[in-house]
């Protein structure tokens, strides 16, 4: 790793390692909804904000001309070639609930993408981090996707958005996915999603929908891992489908979902 990019590996390791800690201690007992985005269901607590200050003072204090976009508001452009994309809690759902399997999700990118990607898992103790062309690692040991199975008997995880008209879509894909492959999974952080398909926990994730940040550590994270992960059929609300698996198994997915118009 040069001497940039390990610097970045290590910010994002501490920055993801102290949000984590953070929001396990100071969970409040009654957490509420602070706010709702897309939808009434679209739900932002006061520790998703508290999470990305932390994480973005943190990274600004040491990098002061990186560019940042973060999902509670973030965004700069810096002047360094390099930007952090921030989720400060993904699966802010399973957060609000008291459920394992949120993360805190930071990538750094530049001109030619993702170069650093890092999914902390305070639930589970887990930490997923990869860089370009340096591999990925759970907890420091090196990961691999699954070796491809066919879509018949695949383990497949999804997530669904948030607005009503996009998950009555979403539940007509499942409903005619679902008796042709080995089960659905959906863990409800999309960050989580693709470290499981890094690890070969799921062999594969798709999703319409996601945002840059939801998607940008775990990209990085898959790919190392050996997965193909592509965005496909583009619609004109600017949204697309992440489909992140192993070669052949890649190629089956893409093929039925673009059957069933996913
Ligand atoms: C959400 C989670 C969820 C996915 C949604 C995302 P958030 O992110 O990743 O699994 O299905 O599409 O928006 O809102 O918890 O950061």
């Amino acid at each position: 790793i040069h001497g940039d990019t390990a610097d970045l590996l290590e910010l994002a390791l501490e920055a993801a390692r102290l949000a984590g800690g953070m929001l396990t201690v100071d969970r409040p007992a009654d957490l509420g909804v602070a706010a709702t985005k897309s939808s009434p269901t679209d739900v932002v607590t006061e520790m998703d904000t508290r999470a990305e200050k932390l994480i973005v003072e943190f990274l600004r204090a040491r990098r002061p001309h990186d560019g940042f976009l973060g999902e509670e508001g973030a965004g700069e452009a810096g002047e360094s070639g390099v930007r952090w994309v921030i989720d400060p809690i993904d699966g802010t759902v399973n957060y609000l609930y008291g459920l394992p399997g949120w993360c805190v999700s930071i990538a750094a990118e530049d001109e030619h993408g993702g170069i650093v990607g890092v999914v902390e898992v305070p639930t589970f103790g887990e930490t997923f981090h990869a860089v370009r062309g340096g591999g990925a690692f759970r907890n420091g040991a090196p990961i691999r996707a699954a070796a491809p199975v066919p879509l018949d008997r695949a383990l497949v995880a999804t997530g669904f958005g948030y607005t009503a008209e996009r998950r009555t879509r979403q539940a007509a894909v499942v409903a005619e996915l679902l008796p042709g492959i080995r089960d659905i999974r959906r863990f409800g952080s999309a960050a989580a999603d693709l470290c499981a398909v890094a690890c070969g926990w799921v062999n594969a994730y798709y999703e319409r929908g996601l945002n840059p940040w939801d998607l940008a550590a775990g990209a990085v994270i898959a790919s190392e891992a050996g997965a193909e992960v592509a965005q496909i059929r583009a619609e004109d609300d600017g949204s697309n489908v992440v489909v992140a698996a192993a070669a052949t198994l890649h190629g089956e997915l893409v093929a039925v979902l673009e059957r069933l118009g996913a």
